[in-house]
C-alpha cells in the first residue's frame, strides 16, 4: 500500500534536517536561565552597524512595494567595493540560497561534486536535492586535501566545493598549494570558492578568489553579509561569477529573493568603514585573547582565519556542550561536524570571551583568573 511518504521525491528522502546553532531564546525556555550568551553560529558579536539599522528602519517604511529584483544600488556599491563589474554578481538569501542555486543551475542527476568534509553542511544538502553524487574528501589533519580532491575528480564531475578558510576548522589552504591546485583543475569542473569568511583573513599571502573568476577561470566565489557586516538575520549573501554563468543563475534564482530591508542595510553596512574595522579589530583581540587563554590552560586549539575557533576538548564535546549551555554559553559541538573531541566556539565581545573561558573552566575543571 502507498503511505505518503511514496509522494516524496528520493533525493528529498534521503536528506538529513539542517541542525542550526541553538537559539538564545529556545534555550531560555528550555533551561529556564537567562543572561545567556550565543558563540555558536560565527554571527558578529558587535550588533549591526548603527548606519545598516538606519537604513533598514528607513526602509521598512516603503515595504508596501516589491523590493528591487536587480538589487541595483547593492549591486553598483559592491561591484564598486570588489572592482568587478555589476554583471559578475549575483544576489540570494544569504549565501545559503547561493549553494542551493548553484547545484540547481550547474548539476544535473548524476553528475559528481567533490566535497572536503567535515565543512559547511549545505554542500551535501543541496548536491543531494539536486539529484547529485557527492564525493567525500576526508579532512588531513583537519586541512582540506586537494590532492585528493584532484585524484577524485572524473570525467563525470561538475563541481568542487572549497570552503576556504574551512567552517569548522578556521584554517586556510597555503597559497602556494591552492595555486597549484588552480593549474590542474580540469577544464570541466567549476570550482565553488566559499568565502563566507574571507574578510577576516589575516594572511597576506591568501590569493583572493575573485581574481580567479576575473582571470576567467571557472571559478564562482561565495561571499555573504552574515559575518563581518553582521547582517545574519537580514539574509544577504552573493557569488562573484563570469557573465555568462551569473547571468543563468540570475535566471534561476526567485525574483525577489533579497528583500527591500536587507539591500538597504547591506548597503549601508558596506559603506561604514568604521563599523567593518572595529569588527575586524574585535576578533583579531579576542583571537588573541582566547589564544593565550587556552594555552595557559593547556587546552588545544586551531589557529584560526575566521570569526570562530576549534577547541580541542579531548573529550565528549556533546558533554561540554551540555554543561556550557546550563552556565548560559551557547557554542557548537564538534559531534556535529564528526569531530567529538572538538568545540567551535565564535569568537565574542571581550566580555563574552572572557565568560566562555570562566565557563569552560568550571565545566573542565580547571581555574580562570
Ligand atoms: C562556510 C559558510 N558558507 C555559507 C554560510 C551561509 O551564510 P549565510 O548566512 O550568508 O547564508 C555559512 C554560515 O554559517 C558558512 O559558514
Amino acid at each position: 500500500m502507498k503511505t505518503a511518504l511514496d509522494l516524496i521525491r528520493d533525493e528529498i528522502l534521503s536528506l538529513t534536517p539542517y541542525i542550526p546553532g541553538k537559539h538564545i531564546k529556545a534555550v531560555e525556555a528550555e533551561l529556564g536561565i537567562t543572561n545567556i550568551i550565543k558563540m555558536a553560529s560565527n554571527e558578529n558579536p558587535m550588533g549591526p552597524s548603527p548606519k545598516a539599522v538606519e537604513a533598514a528602519t528607513e526602509a521598512v517604511r516603503e515595504c508596501n512595494t516589491y523590493p528591487d529584483s536587480h538589487c541595483s544600488y547593492l549591486r553598483e556599491a559592491l561591484a564598486k567595493h570588489l572592482q568587478v563589474r555589476e554583471q559578475n554578481l549575483v544576489f540570494g538569501n544569504g549565501a545559503h540560497e547561493m549553494i542551493f542555486l548553484l547545484t540547481s543551475t550547474f548539476l544535473k542527476p548524476g553528475e559528481e561534486a567533490v566535497i572536503p568534509l567535515p565543512s559547511f553542511g549545505e554542500y551535501v544538502a543541496a548536491v543531494r536535492l539536486a539529484g547529485g553524487i557527492v564525493k567525500p574528501i576526508a579532512l588531513q589533519d583537519l586541512t582540506i586535501d586537494l590532492e585528493s580532491c584532484l585524484d577524485a575528480i572524473t570525467e563525470n564531475t561538475k563541481l568542487v566545493f572549497i570552503c576556504n578558510p574551512n567552517n569548522p576548522t578556521g584554517k586556510l589552504i597555503e597559497a602556494e598549494k591552492i595555486n597549484a591546485f588552480m593549474e590542474r583543475v580540469p577544464g570541466h569542473v567549476l570550482v565553488i570558492y566559499d568565502e563566507a569568511y574571507g574578510e577576516y583573513i589575516d594572511d597576506p599571502t591568501y590569493p583572493n578568489g575573485i581574481d580567479w573568476v576575473k582571470q576567467g577561470k571557472n571559478v564562482i566565489v561565495l561571499r555573504t553579509f552574515s559575518k563581518v557586516y553582521s547582517l545574519a538575520g537580514l539574509r544577504v549573501g552573493y557569488a562573484v561569477a563570469n557573465d555568462a554563468l551569473a547571468d543563468y543563475m540570475g535566471r534561476v534564482r526567485l525574483v525577489f529573493n533579497v528583500n527591500a530591508i536587507a539591500q538597504a542595510a547591506a548597503v549601508a553596512a558596506l559603506g561604514d568603514k568604521e563599523y567593518f574595522n572595529m569588527s575586524i579589530e574585535n576578533n583579531r583581540q579576542g583571537k588573541e585573547y582566547l589564544y593565550k587563554a587556552l594555552s595557559e590552560l593547556e587546552i588545544g586549539y586551531i589557529p584560526t582565519q575566521a570569526n570562530f575557533l576549534l577547541i580541542n576538548i579531548l573529550g565528549d564535546s556533546n558533554q561540554i556542550f551540555q554543561e556550557l549551555m546550563k552556565l548560559g554559553v551557547i557554542v557548537r559541538p564538534g559531534s556535529v561536524f564528526g569531530l567529538n573531541n572538538y568545540l567551535r566556539v565564535t569568537i565574542g565581545t571581550p566580555e563574552q570571551n572572557i565568560r566562555f573561558i570562566q565557563a569552560l573552566c568550571q565545566v573542565m575543571g580547571g581555574v580562570a583568573d
